[in-house]
Order: C-alpha cells, then sequence, then structure tokens
C-alpha cells in the first residue's frame, strides 16, 4: 500500500507540512525528514524513493552554521527538486553564489519562463507565483542553466546533465497559480511516481496490521471527542471489535450536551466500549482559586491523567493504549522545526500517562489532519463530528477566563451553543477555521426592563486559519452580531454584555488563554 516514493528534507519552511500535503493529495506518498539524513540512510529506510525534495528555511546558506545536506544524493540518480532555500542550497553546493538581495520578494512576483523543459509542461510562459525570499542567486553554478526568472531574481535552474531542479518561489501555495502543476510534473513527469496513496487502501491496510499486531489483546484509549481521538477509535474498532475498551472523562469543561452526544454517537451507532467517568467535580475543585492559564492547563492535565490511570489500571488485561497522534504531531518532534519557541504548553487533555506500562499504538501518525478526516468519513463518523472547529484539551478551563467554577462554565456552555447553532444556521460555521465564546471575569452593569443588570461579559472568536499559527478574524456583518447578542442576552442569565474579538493572530493568540 504505502511506499514512500517521495521525501522531503526539512529546512524548517513553515510550508515544509504544506508540500507533503499537496504531494500526498495527488496519491503519492511523501514524508518530511530531517535534512541530516545520511543518502545511506535514506536508501536503507526508502527503497522506492523516486525523488527527493530540498524545502524552504528561514536560514541563510551563506551563514556558518547553514543547514546542508550530504551531497552523494547529487550522485545518486534521483531527480532534486530544490524550493526556495533548496535552490540556494543546490546553487552554494554547486559553486554558484547566493547574497543578500539589494530588493527582497515576499508576495505574489511575475514568473517568466525562459524555454521549455519538463518542469514547466503545461505551465503558461508568464504567470503568477509567490515568493517569500530574502536571499538570491548572484552567479548561477556553471554546470547548470537558467530555467525562469522573476523581475528581480532567477527564480529556476536545472542540472545540465542530471534531473536536479529548484525553484526560487513556492509551488505549494495556492497564490502561485500553476503549482500543483510543477508538482504534478515533477512527480509523474521527472520521478515518474505511481499514484497508489488512497484513504481507502489506507483502511483496509491498516486494519490488517492492527489485528496482526493486538491479534487476541485488549487495546485501551482515550476519547475526547475530537476528531483525531475519535477517528483512531473506529479504525481500531473496525479491526479488533469490542477487544477496544474507550474511556471518555467528562471533566465539567466540555461544550453543552458534548458528553451525551458523544456517548450516543460511539456507544449506539459504532457499538464501542465505552468506560464513561463523570468527573467534573474533581476539576472544579483542583481548578478552585486557580487564575494562572498554565497552571490550570498543568492542573488539568494531572488531574486528567489520574483519572485515566486509574481506569486504565482496573483493564488488567489491556497491553496497547491508542491514541490519535497525527503526522504533524509527529513531524513536530522529529524534524528541526521542532525547535520553534512554546508559547502555550498545549497540555493536552487525553495525553499519555508516561508510567503507564503499555505498548503504544498510534495507527493515524503517518496523516494530516485532512487525510484523518477523509478516513473519518470512509469508516462512516457523522460529518458533524468530523469537520467541527478544533476544541482545546484542556476545553473551558481556558475558555472560563481566571477562576474556573461549575457556575462559570454552564453559563458559557449556553453562550458557546447560542453562538455555534447560530453560525451553523447562517451557513457561516464551515467558512470558519475556529469559533467559540470565552466568559472574561468583569462584571459590568446593564439595564433589562426596568431593572439594573450587574452580569458577565463574553467576548465571541471566530477566526480564518490554515496552521493556527497565523489566524485572521471572520468579519461577519453586523446585524449577524447584533441577531447573536440579542440572543445570548434574553436567553443567558448572567450575562449583559457581549463583544466581539477583532484581534488577528499575531499579535493575539485564538484562545485567550
Ligand atoms: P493559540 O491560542 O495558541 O491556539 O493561538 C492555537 C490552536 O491551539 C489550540 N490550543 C490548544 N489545544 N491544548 C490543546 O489541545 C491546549 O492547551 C491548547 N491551547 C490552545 C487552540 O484552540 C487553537 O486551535
Amino acid at each position: 500500500m504505502k511506499q514512500t516514493q517521495i521525501i522531503i528534507l526539512d529546512y524548517g519552511s513553515q510550508y515544509t507540512q504544506l508540500l507533503a500535503r499537496r504531494i500526498r493529495d495527488l496519491h503519492v506518498y511523501a514524508e518530511v525528514v530531517n535534512h541530516r539524513l545520511t543518502w545511506l540512510e535514506m536508501h536503507q529506510q526508502y527503497p522506492d524513493l523516486k525523488g527527493i525534495v530540498l524545502s524552504g528555511g528561514p536560514a541563510s546558506i551563506y551563514d556558518a552554521d547553514a543547514y546542508l545536506v550530504d551531497p552523494a544524493i547529487f550522485d545518486s540518480g534521483l531527480p532534486i527538486f530544490g524550493v526556495c532555500y533548496g535552490l540556494q542550497l543546490i546553487t552554494h553546493l554547486y559553486h554558484g553564489s547566493v547574497e543578500r538581495a539589494s530588493k527582497q520578494e515576499f508576495g505574489q512576483a511575475k514568473l517568466k519562463i525562459l524555454h521549455p523543459t519538463k518542469l514547466f509542461t503545461d505551465v503558461p510562459d508568464n504567470q503568477d507565483v509567490w515568493m517569500s525570499h530574502a536571499d538570491h542567486i548572484t552567479k548561477m553554478p556553471d554546470t547548470f542553466e537558467k530555467l525562469a526568472t522573476s523581475e528581480h531574481s532567477i527564480a529556476a535552474i536545472k542540472h545540465h546533465s542530471k534531473e536536479i531542479y529548484g525553484i526560487q518561489f513556492h509551488a505549494e501555495v495556492t497564490h502561485t497559480l500553476y503549482g500543483e502543476q510543477i508538482v504534478k510534473n515533477f512527480l509523474f513527469l521527472i520521478c515518474n511516481c505511481t499514484q497508489d496513496w488512497f484513504m481507502s487502501e489506507f483502511i483496509s491496510a491498516k486494519v490488517e496490521e492492527i489485528r496482526t499486531l493486538v491479534r487476541d489483546q485488549e487495546v485501551i484509549l482515550g476519547l475526547s471527542g475530537g476528531v483525531d481521538s475519535s477517528v483512531a477509535a473506529a479504525l481500531i474498532s473496525k479491526a479488533i471489535g469490542d477487544q477496544l475498551t474507550c474511556i471518555f472523562v467528562d471533566t465539567g469543561l466540555l461544550r453543552l450536551n458534548e458528553s451525551e452526544k458523544v456517548m450516543h454517537a460511539y456507544e449506539q451507532n459504532f457499538m464501542m466500549k465505552i468506560i464513561k467517568v463523570d468527573a467534573a467535580d474533581q476539576f472544579y475543585q483542583a481548578l478552585k482559586g486557580v487564575e494562572e492559564p498554565e497552571t490550570k492547563r498543568k492542573i488539568i492535565g494531572k488531574v486528567f491523567t489520574d483519572i485515566f490511570s486509574d481506569q486504565a489500571a482496573k483493564l488488567q488485561h489491556a497491553h496497547f493504549l491508542a491514541q490519535g497522534t497525527i503526522y504533524p504531531d509527529v513531524i513536530e518532534s522529529s524534524t528541526i522545526s521542532g525547535t520553534s519557541k512554546v508559547i502555550k504548553s498545549h497540555h493536552n487533555v487525553g495525553g499519555l500517562p508516561d508510567d503507564l506500562n503499555f505498548k503504544l499504538l498510534e495507527p493515524l501518525r503517518t496523516l494530516f489532519k485532512d487525510e484523518v478526516r477523509k478516513v473519518g468519513v470512509e469508516l462512516g463518523l457523522p460529518e458533524s463530528m468530523i469537520y467541527r472547529h478544533p476544541f482545546p484539551g484542556p476545553g473551558l478551563g481556558i475558555r472560563v477566563i481566571g477562576e474556573v467554577t461549575k457556575e462559570k462554565c454552564d453559563i458559557l456552555r449556553l453562550v458557546d451553543d447560542i453562538f455555534l447553532s447560530m453560525m451553523v444556521e447562517h451557513d457561516l460555521y464551515h467558512q470558519a477555521s475556529q469559533s467559540f465564546a470565552t466568559l472574561l471575569p468583569v462584571k459590568t452593569v446593564g439595564v433589562m426592563g426596568d431593572n439594573r443588570t450587574y452580569d458577565y461579559v463574553c467576548a465571541l472568536r471566530s477566526v480564518q486559519s490554515v496552521d493556527f499559527m497565523t489566524a485572521t478574524i471572520s468579519r461577519f456583518d453586523w446585524e449577524f452580531l447584533e441577531k447573536v447578542t440579542t440572543r445570548i442576552i434574553n436567553e443567558v442569565d448572567g450575562v449583559n454584555r457581549v463583544v466581539y474579538d477583532i484581534t488577528s493572530k499575531p499579535p493575539g493568540t485564538i484562545e485567550w488563554e
């Protein structure tokens, strides 16, 4: 089923994962690997390799500690494709020059193709591409020819006799109109890849793999109701039926009726064995008097782990712990992109208790989020579960700003539900990437009828984002926001003022804590 035909050596670009996704969307299995891998290691680990991509990255090739590549790849006979930093790396290693450009190019640029090549088959001679670079080629390497230019730079090169290509622009972003065609040309005209990466085949192969691995043993899984753990549960359940036991902890920090919905969807529709633990009081108790967000996260993580461990210890026949780890999590920890700065600790409820003595089962660890969703749909999970906005592990614990209490969580649940259900009614839900309400620890004065009120303020937030690293706000019309506000204030006791957050990320983060 899965042969890795393309590897992408990661030099830390924000677009590296996107490149892998683009290739997989074309049904060719690609993996992102650390750029320090030697040619020998690549050859041994990936016997079916058909091509190597060198990703972009924030460094400059002339820096003393610039990331390089094992030069043996250039004699491997495999096609090579350098993107942005990758192009500069190829240029440098073939004795051309790369220097800081006097005119940096960020954003849309005009590409002019100088003469036809396989890489630009079915691509117009003049087109818009997306550039994001400060350095550029100032001297071509002798053994290369220029394939294309932009207004200020050499934009594409090719080795005279080998299949080694480099482009200065980003073919993987949608702003490069013919980017997909260029990637296709590299895969199918240059590397001769075959299309063999399909989700239905993934499922049947994974099911077999899980059966062989688990045999007659038992598996436990922490079900959170989120997409990843749900899809992992459905896949494992398809493979081994009731040898899987899910543990679902109602933390009291979930959305309105969430616990009933999860039990209904998975227990009744999927016949999964689920142990539901009602632990709301334990969480509220542990969070009493705590205001600091990171401390709240740590407490929530710890209480969850303790409860989960207790439950797991009762299941004496369980040898495997299943988790919904997905590919971006794996990439983060194994390549240089994992070194970026932590802004929030993102302690996931559902995380692995370190001291439990289980073998790990992570059936989704090679998949991107959109692939996980496709698997979920093929397995018959309800679309409302698969295409819902992300919900953070600590849940309402970080959306009730400051001290968390049951009373505040109950208020916030109602507010959040009105906001989200009205977005669905107005066909706005799927246009946004993440939407939610937070409850502020502030009371303000209002007037309802003839009475003065003194109640909480809630803030609504809705953003558009691809990777949740950056985000812009959803530009709702005023009428919609007014309708939502009216319903919230009329229907939710305890709230008398609604504000809409118009901060993008950066400088704001998506969550308020
Ligand atoms: P921020 O607030 O950092 O959020 O801009 C980016 C994305 O991460 C989610 N998020 C979390 N998810 N545990 C999680 O599982 C957490 O502690 C956590 N904090 C933020 C947030 O909802 C958004 O999707």
